[in-house]
């Protein structure tokens, strides 16, 4: 019996972001996220939306830590600081400057050491 090296390269372990509110932690973005928004209304996060595609605005959030990727061009004019969470994905641990007022929070810290740990 033969074994093959499997190798996997550094991109299939990223590690997925932690989304916090505040300086709150959240929720992890995954795969199962389609969009930031998708994942803060999972969380019962209190946002607003409209359009959701990125044209009206109404989503515009302001980040305090963290970036961001585009599904869709937004087109609506941002500050550095802000993003349009129904058309984006975080690409960092990312922290917003929304409520935690009625969301489901993690039930304890998340440990981003640990985690950086266990995805490296
Ligand atoms: S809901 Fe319209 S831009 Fe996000």
């Amino acid at each position: 019996m033969t074994f093959k090296a499997v190798s996997f390269s550094q991109a299939s372990f990223k590690k997925a972001p932690i989304v916090s509110l505040q300086g709150q932690p959240v929720l992890l973005f995954n795969q199962q996220h389609l969009t930031l928004l998708e994942a803060l209304e999972q969380k019962k996060v209190s946002t607003f939306s409209e359009c959701r595609n990125g044209f009206c605005g109404q989503c515009k959030t302001k980040i305090i830590s963290g970036s961001v990727s585009y599904i869709t061009e937004p087109l609506v004019t941002l500050e550095a600081d802000e993003c349009l969470p129904c058309c984006c994905v975080p690409d960092t641990d990312i922290d917003l400057d929304l409520s935690v007022d009625g969301a489901e929070l993690v039930g304890r810290a998340i440990n981003t050491k640990q985690a950086q740990t266990c995805n490296t």
